[in-house]
């Protein structure tokens, strides 16, 4: 497995472009599989999420074709299969969200359900209810989900418990092609639901209320294709700006829009960095002599601080001046990147959803493992400005969500590259 070694005490100062958003781009390939005309996705990242995803898709007859940098097209005239089976879904559990948009195209599809994750049970049983309140008849056998809808979906009324992002996509790739018209509340806003919601829209779908906590969905009988191109990573832009604050200097992110992550920037700016706002992105700059302050977040559903952000910002508050309390509200077990960051000298207690977070004048790089994708940032966030060497093992969960990381951060100074291991098992 590679590793990332990084000598921290670089200051960063440079360009960042920011890539399409891998929580959109998944979300818009499973669309593909709605129409049997092309669908044209542009401004993809390439990352090992888009691939496995792709590898699913060609399973079901789609055609899946990478062109240039970062065009895909997909094409799925006809789908040979409706089987997604264990080992292509446990890569990926946003894979199971093709569950959906197969029964709305055919009627009938039988997915493997995700499995455990690090950060969480995260179940789908929000998922199954939406799908049933359609009118899918639903059985559990031998760890797959098994989905009939024999006469069609039928456009119905969805009032969610809580806010679940996946589950939001998961429904409207569905109802998109039911019959009549299906209304969901307390749906998931983020800004990658609206680009998924505006994709379908651009494919014949009738969505409104895009952007909103409630989706009136009015089921057209066939889509077509479109050319889309996929929303700025704002999770990516986000890790960057906390990368360049942690270490110091002046970095642009570009191509993307500063207001995507307004709830970080204004959280940075509390502690002491200076973010302007440009036409395409942010300039972030802090003077490494200074301390920031510590300040407190709590993660909530957009638009407040993202749960995707949550590590990351907690190695930047690592080295900040007094305590800085970090509320998780979103998954139940998500600090498992605080042991790691101790590792380079964090002083870091967890009670439950809470963890505070002491400031020290420094870290001292260490190896450290990673643990999930975001976590996996926060141990390259605080390396950047550890003292020495920091060797971030098990790399393969930066490689699931953030292209060309280390081409990125050497572009603006940092020390950084990878260390190639054995092929990945994983
Ligand atoms: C998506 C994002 C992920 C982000 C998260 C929250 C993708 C591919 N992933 O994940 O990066 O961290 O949103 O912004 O877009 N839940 C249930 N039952 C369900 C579904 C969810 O209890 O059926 C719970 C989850 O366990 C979690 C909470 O709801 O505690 C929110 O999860 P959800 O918004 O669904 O996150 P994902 O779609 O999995």
């Amino acid at each position: 497995m590679d590793s990332i070694a990084i000598v921290g005490g670089a200051r960063l100062y440079g360009d960042i472009p920011v890539s399409g958003a891998k929580n959109s781009a998944i979300k818009l390939m499973a669309a593909a599989i709605l129409t049997d005309q092309p669908l044209t996705l542009t401004n993809m990242p390439r990352l090992a999420d888009t691939r496995f995803l792709g590898q699913l898709l060609r399973a079901f007859g789609i055609r899946v074709d990478e062109l240039g940098a970062d065009t895909t097209v997909l094409h799925a005239a006809e789908l040979t299969s409706t089987f997604a089976p264990y080992d292509l879904v446990r890569q990926m559990r946003a894979s199971f969200n093709v569950l959906g948009p197969l029964l709305a195209r055919t009627g009938e599809a039988r997915v493997s359900l995700p499995g455990g994750c690090t950060i969480g049970a995260r179940p789908v049983d929000l998922h199954l209810k939406a799908l049933q309140a359609l009118g899918a008849e639903i059985t559990l056998e031998e760890g797959y989900v098994h989905a009939v809808a024999p006469h069609g979906l039928k456009g119905t009324r969805i009032d969610f418990p809580f806010v679940s992002v996946g589950a939001t996509e998961h429904a409207l790739l569905a109802a998109v092609l039911a019959d009549g018209v299906t209304v969901l509340r307390r749906a998931a806003c983020e800004p990658e639901i609206g680009d998924l919601a505006l994709c379908l829209n651009a494919m014949g779908a009738r969505i409104e209320g895009i952007g909103t906590n409630t989706l009136t969905i009015t089921g057209v009988r066939a889509l077509s294709g479109t050319q889309w191109s996929v929303i700025p990573d704002r999770i990516e832009m986000g890790s960057y700006a906390v990368a360049a604050a942690m270490a110091g200097g002046e970095v642009r992110l570009t191509r993307s829009r500063p207001e995507l992550i307004a709830a970080l920037t204004d959280r940075m700016v509390a502690a002491g960095v200076e973010v302007s706002p440009t036409s395409d992105g942010v300039v972030v700059r802090r003077d490494p002599l200074v301390r920031l302050r510590a300040v407190d977040v709590t993660t909530e559903v957009y638009p407040g601080f993202a749960t995707d952000l949550q590590a990351q910002f907690m190695a930047l508050m690592t080295l900040a001046e007094g305590e800085s309390v970090v509320h998780e509200t979103i998954f139940e077990n998500r600090f498992m990147h605080a042991p790691e960051l101790a590792r380079l000298g964090a002083e870091i207690s967890v009670h439950g959803g809470e963890a505070q977070v002491r400031g020290v004048e420094r870290l001292v790089g260490a190896p450290v493992m990673a643990t999930d994708l975001r976590a996996s940032m926060s141990l390259i966030i605080a390396g950047l400005a550890a003292e020495g060497e920091t060797i971030v093992s098990r790399v393969y969960h930066l490689d699931r969500g953030f292209e060309h990381l280390e081409a990125k951060l050497a572009a603006c100074g940092a020390q950084v590259r990878r260390i190639r291991g054995e092929a990945d098992e994983h």
